[in-house]
């Protein structure tokens, strides 16, 4: 590929989404990561590819109430509820210290209405240390009583038109997977001019007390994600790289640097490390330095020759 000279430094971990290089196809998957300087004492930050930061929006947002959060077989379910501090705090607050990490920081952000999602896009993109917008589109559209913009494609593609108008950085669209076909949703989006797609956001799902008789979350449901989800991300990852000419970006159950370059096989160009940082904090630096043994060993020049080199039939 010949957007990213070759450097000396062999491998070349360098990826591409849209006008953004990344160091190295890893990045934190938003809400798992908090804002990242919980995570300084225990590992090297600044040897992500990127960091994307819990879901933001207009105005701050309670969350639901506990318990929010239930461990399942290789899982776990979560029913925050997009809780964050709102855009405003979120500037104030915490702009400040991720804009000196030296890595490129991808703000994932979420709305009611496409008026939010305008608002929040124009607002962050005074930021200069906003490297990309992430948009989570797994959010109930109020005005449309409540279903998921990301379940929608001329909802997702409306969305996209929006952040795409008012933004001056690469907008990432977030894909639900709880859609029939998410093949459409992402062509749907890449019609309006995403510059790449990221996926999958959680499963819902749900889990039972027996001893109780209550559901195991006061939401009842939520979302699940980690390893048990894995499989099911892969085969989405795989569909979309091959339906659309943007990056995909493979999020789910994703724990190791086998495991990324699963999905980078499959047609990821980058991964995010999501519940593995629940687990181990080092999980997301140890993927990239997995990663670099491995294209050591394989003697590749790059590690964009093994996006969507599976070899099927
Ligand atoms: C506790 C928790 C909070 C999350 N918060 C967000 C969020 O704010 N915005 C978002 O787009 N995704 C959010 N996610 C979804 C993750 O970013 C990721 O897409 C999902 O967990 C699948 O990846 P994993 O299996 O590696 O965790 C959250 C996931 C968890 C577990």
């Amino acid at each position: 590929m010949e957007y990213l000279k070759e450097s000396d430094s062999i491998p070349d971990l360098r990826v591409k989404i849209g006008t953004l290089v990344l160091d190295n196809p890893v990045m934190t998957a938003s809400g798992t990561f908090g804002y990242a300087r919980e995570f300084e004492p225990l590992m090297n930050l600044r040897r992500l590819g990127a960091i994307i930061v819990k879901g933001i929006s207009l105005h701050p947002r309670a969350g639901n109430p506990p318990p929010r959060i239930v461990e399942t077989a290789c899982g776990m379910l979560n029913a925050i509820g997009l809780q964050n501090v709102g855009v405003e705090r979120f500037i104030k607050e915490k702009m400040e210290y991720l804009g000196n990490l030296s890595v490129p920081i991808i703000v994932n952000v979420l709305g009611d209405s496409l008026e939010e999602y305008r608002q929040i896009t124009e607002r962050l993109c005074h930021c200069t240390a906003v490297a990309a917008i992430e948009v989570n589109i797994s959010c109930p559209n109020v005005k449309k009583g409540g279903v998921a913009f990301g379940t929608d494609p001329s909802m997702a593609a409306a969305v996209t038109k929006v952040v795409k108008q008012e933004s001056t950085v690469p907008v990432i669209v977030k894909l639900s997977p709880n859609v029939t076909d998410i093949v459409a949703i992402a062509a749907a989006v890449e019609s309006e001019g995403a510059d790449a797609v990221s996926l999958i956001n959680t499963l819902i799902g749900m889990a039972v007390n027996l001893k109780t008789r209550r559901p195991e979350l006061a939401n009842v449901i939520g979302g699940l994600s980690g390893p048990a989800i894995k499989p099911v991300a892969l085969r989405m990852v795989y569909q979309v790289a091959r339906a659309v000419r943007i990056p995909v970006i493979g999020i789910g159950g994703i724990e190791t640097a086998e495991d990324a370059l699963e999905f980078m096989l499959a047609g990821a160009t980058a991964i995010q490390v999501g519940t593995a940082n629940f687990i181990n904090p080092r999980a997301s630096e140890e993927v990239v330095e997995g990663i670099g043994d491995y294209a050591l060993r394989e003697n590749l020049h790059s590690i964009r020759e093994l996006i969507g080199a599976l070899k099927v039939g």
